[in-house]
């Protein structure tokens, strides 16, 4: 597996070699100019959630395998922050640009028949991404985003949004291959052969934002319904402080203990408690500090001698 993107990274260093990450700075409203700063130094500029920047950084750069070492930590305000700027650079800028090309480097005479049904089939294909993204921006993102307040809408979830979420490049891969095996420039190809070059970008563009919804955006918006459902709201996530003054433990803490000592992984107790792993992180360091205990054996025989769990319930 490739090496993970971090946040002490240098962002020029991480863009000269990964070039399509220089889209994903702009849609996160990320500047050009970022001298010699870190990802953590120039998200923090920007105030954009680092974790969620590292997140799509290297999503794009590896696939879904990375997704759980992120999903826990991303902020859903930033992601539909992202998703939304894309949005605007596919229908404000990358299709229309793309079309303006298409119209200059065909030959629009009246008796061309291919070079009108070239055109009419990219509108069409334009139309269509228009709906699919303007479902998304009138629906599927006001339902996260009153999600973040506690809203829960009654007749709405993520998974209606994820069932009919369908691949919209896939029409592109159509396009190209009706230009390439049907058009007939009669003179010089270069500017037809200049479009194809946008549409293939456009379409692996298209398929990354696409997965991007598919692989962050569902499982992260799943968590918050989660979170929503127990809590109400989701800025409820208790933050554990780092110091604490007496050193007992607290309700959060023992419920912690239970979990460890039932044997669940970090990543299983924030399921079950509906919190972040790193919350679940910082209760174990403030557990460890308050009783001076490290091991699981060792946090078995306190929890027990404190009634916390019953002996009949620990699995050894
Ligand atoms: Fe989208
Ligand atoms: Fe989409």
């Amino acid at each position: 597996m490739s090496v993970a993107i971090k946040e002490n990274d240098k962002l020029c260093d991480i863009i000269s070699k990964e070039y399509h990450l220089l889209q994903m700075m702009t849609r996160f409203g990320i500047s050009l100019g970022v001298g010699e700063k870190t990802i953590k130094q120039v998200c923090e500029e920007a105030a954009v959630d680092t974790n969620t920047f590292l997140a799509v950084a290297n999503y794009l750069k590896s696939g879904e395998d990375i997704v759980d070492d992120y999903i826990e930590t991303v902020s859903v305000k930033s992601l539909i922050d992202y998703l939304e700027n894309a949005h605007v650079y596919f229908l404000e800028f990358q299709l229309p640009a793309i079309r303006r090309k298409l119209l200059s480097a065909i030959d629009c005479s009246i008796d061309n028949k291919v070079a009108f049904l070239i055109l009419k089939f990219f509108d069409e294909y334009l139309a269509e991404v228009r709906k699919h993204m303007a479902y998304e921006n009138s629906k599927t993102f006001p339902y996260v985003k009153d999600l973040l307040k506690g809203i829960k809408a009654t007749n709405y979830d993520i998974s209606v949004y994820s069932r009919g979420h369908d691949a919209v490049e896939k029409k592109l891969q159509e396009l190209k291959n009706i230009i390439i095996k049907y058009y007939k420039a009669g003179g010089d190809d270069t500017p037809l052969v200049s479009v194809l070059f946008d549409i293939f970008t456009c379409e692996a563009d298209l398929h990354q934002h696409e997965t991007v919804e598919d692989y962050l955006f569902v499982p992260a918006v799943k968590l918050l319904e989660n979170k929503v459902a127990v809590n109400g709201a989701v800025n409820s996530e208790e933050e554990p402080q780092n110091v604490t003054k007496d050193e007992t433990l607290s309700e959060r803490e023992k419920e912690i203990v239970r979990c460890i000592v039932n044997g669940l992984t970090n990543k299983e107790v924030a399921e079950k408690l509906f919190i972040s792993v790193n919350t679940v992180l910082t209760h174990r360091k403030n557990i460890a500090r308050k009783l001076s205990i490290h091991s699981t054996a060792g946090l078995t025989i306190y929890a027990i001698a404190n009634g916390i769990v019953n002996l009949e319930d620990v699995q050894i």
